[in-house]
């Protein structure tokens, strides 16, 4: 009896001990949290109108060129570089040196209020010569795996850090439905499933534990809402559906990445019903920042608000109305649309009433909380420690994994894979086997990507075949397929060259007759032969799969070509499953898992082992 009086004496004090300490915290944490709200609220309230909406405008560098000044002049909050801005140094140092010339003239603005640099690192550092190149996240998705997507996005944000940049436009978490879309490879899958753990997992390796840490960086959910559904695929077009659909689809990465902490999320510039993505009102802010709680930047795309009405001035009083919070501008003054023209219509929109100040300042605030967040005022400039990473072959072993995981094997006739390193002589055939630029497609040191060997540090098959091969084996190398004499097996490297966004929306998705030629000289010389297909989607490949021995999908692998042959010659085997269903023919699309009489020629989440 005595012991139970004891106890209950202990757990009742226990109980208030607990409950004092949890009203402490939670205190604290409020506390906390209006401590950071309060600096915003002291900044804000030093600030001109003039100078809020200078938080609100993203200048591209290209526009910026001659004028860095109006950085200063106009407290502009953030710069980008689209895909086809470049420096003449495009090395890591050069794009650090250009950042901290940027952000010198920022911090001498009136209120010393930093920038936040966005880059498109979509699949690594991609903008800069020796980054390391991540496969696209088509083939991303076809990992499955979570955790490695999450290193992959820590490597990156560590890549960027170095460069001094903030914020990567990634992940984007479009869920691709008709394959016909130029930008299937920038989306991990057809399924929600995939943009729910794959983007959350890119938010976290992106922003790492704290957003003040030395090597995170924002990250970015693209594009809301609706980007991979629009009708027969066409970029920037209509998706047409339901609301309860466009939910189903649409809504779960956007849901799990806020879970994730995303600090920023881009809007998209196709519409929905008919309504441009960049004038809905319901969801940017009723859906987004009400029902969803986001507390971030909703910031809008490339030039995408001058699509909405006839006049600019419309535009900005469109978009901001509608929830918007920081406008992407590539246009310099002089031209139309520009940073300054924005500024000036903005402020006279709030001076005419037509855009409350109510509007300003919350998105202000968001930019604000964001800043104070990662600490940006107390550590303005490039952190040149970072440097010695940049590159690194232990960065190279993440991408290498990433290439390894991302393979997917759809035949292997009599075991023709695994290769031995024995083999006598090996052939390499296709434009792509030795091919850095096929092998990283778009977004790639240029917004289109470009064939060739463009980037330095990087593998190709053929190299990486021949680091792999005993001394005693014979390689050699026919383009177009035609000298294959004597090789014991044919590896054909066929597939895409490489596109972004619309210039990528195909009618029809056979392989080039360059390519067909190149298997139809394989196939005449009777040789056993392996294809290995670089593509952003799945391609209508059946009339080529029958005679060849094994087809393997490699998307679209990036720098790492010796996580192919780590593969091709066992020592690791396939764990790869397809992210889209993959189709007989073009009538066939779209064709998605779940869909009625679903009859692919390989179906969603399908791959071969060893
Ligand atoms: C592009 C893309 C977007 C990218 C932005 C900046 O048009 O739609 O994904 O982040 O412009 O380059």
């Amino acid at each position: 009896m005595k012991n139970l009086t004891f106890l209950s004496t202990m757990l009742f004090f226990a109980v208030i001990l607990f409950s004092a300490f949890s009203i402490d915290s939670s205190h604290k944490e409020s506390a906390k949290k209006s401590s950071l709200d309060k600096k915003v609220d002291l900044l804000l309230a030093q600030m001109t109108l003039e100078e809020k909406i200078g938080q609100m405008t993203q200048a591209d560098i290209d526009a910026l060129k001659g004028h860095y000044e109006d950085i200063e002049k106009y407290s502009l909050g953030s710069i980008l570089c689209g895909g086809n801005s470049e420096i003449a140094d495009i090395s890591a140092k050069g794009w650090a040196d250009f950042y901290d010339m940027l952000q010198s003239h920022a911090v001498k603005s009136r209120l010393k209020i930093p920038m936040i640099y966005g880059v498109d690192a979509v699949h690594g550092h991609n903008n800069v010569t020796g980054a390391v190149i991540f496969p696209q996240n088509i083939g991303l998705g076809a990992t499955r795996n979570a955790k490695l997507v999450e290193k992959a996005a820590r490597v990156t944000a560590e890549e960027v850090a170095a460069t001094g940049m903030d914020w990567a436009f990634s992940p984007c978490i479009a869920v691709a439905r008709n394959e016909r879309w130029g930008r299937t490879y920038e989306s991990f899958g057809e399924d929600p499933e995939l943009a729910k753990s794959l983007g959350a997992a890119q938010v976290k390796g992106f922003q790492g534990k704290k957003l003040s840490d030395k090597t995170s960086i924002l990250a970015c959910a693209k594009h809301f809402l609706g980007d991979g559904g629009t009708n027969n695929g066409k970029d920037q077009g209509n998706t047409e559906v339901d609301e309860p659909t466009l939910r189903k689809l649409h809504l779960p990465g956007y849901i799990a990445a806020i879970k994730a902490g995303a600090k920023t999320i881009m809007v998209s510039y196709n519409s929905w019903n008919g309504t441009k993505m960049h004038g809905n009102k319901h969801l940017l802010t009723d859906v987004l920042k009400g029902e969803l709680n986001f507390k971030g930047i909703l910031v809008s795309d490339w030039a995408a608000i001058d699509q909405l009405e006839s006049d600019y001035k419309s535009d900005i009083e469109k978009s901001i109305n509608a929830g918007l919070d920081m406008i992407m501008i590539p246009n310099p003054p002089g031209t139309k649309n520009n940073y300054v023209e924005f500024i000036t219509l903005l402020k006279e929109l709030v001076n005419e009433n037509e855009v409350p100040l109510s509007r300003i300042d919350d998105a202000v605030r968001r930019i604000l909380r964001v800043k104070f967040e990662m600490n940006i005022f107390a550590n303005p400039f490039t952190n040149r420690n970072l440097m010695p990473t940049f590159g690194s072959k232990e960065h190279r072993q993440v991408a290498r994994e990433c290439v390894r995981q991302s393979l997917v094997l759809l035949k292997n006739e009599n075991k023709t894979l695994p290769i031995s390193k024995k083999v006598k002589h090996i052939v390499l055939a296709g434009t792509s086997a030795d091919d850095i630029g096929n092998q990283c497609g778009g977004w790639t040191i240029d917004w289109q990507g470009k064939s060739g060997n463009t980037i330095s540090g990087g593998t190709t098959v053929l190299q990486a075949v021949k680091n792999a091969v005993s001394k005693n084996t014979v390689v050699t190398y026919s383009k177009d397929g035609s000298e294959v004499k004597g090789a014991d097996v044919v590896l054909v490297v066929v597939g895409e060259t490489p596109y972004a966004e619309m210039m990528g929306d195909r009618e029809d998705l056979s392989l080039s007759k360059e390519d067909v030629a190149v298997i139809e000289n394989v196939k005449k010389s009777g040789k056993p032969y392996v294809v290995v297909l670089f593509s952003g989607r799945p391609m209508i490949v059946e009339p080529l799969l029958k005679d060849a021995k094994a087809f393997v999908a490699a998307w679209l692998p990036g720098s790492e070509g010796t996580g192919i042959t780590d593969v091709l010659f066992g020592d690791f085997n396939f764990t790869g499953k397809l992210g889209h269903s993959w189709p007989k023919t073009m009538e066939q699309i779209p064709i998605n898992v779940g869909d009625k009489n679903y009859d692919p020629l390989f179906s969603y989440g399908f791959g071969l082992k060893y």
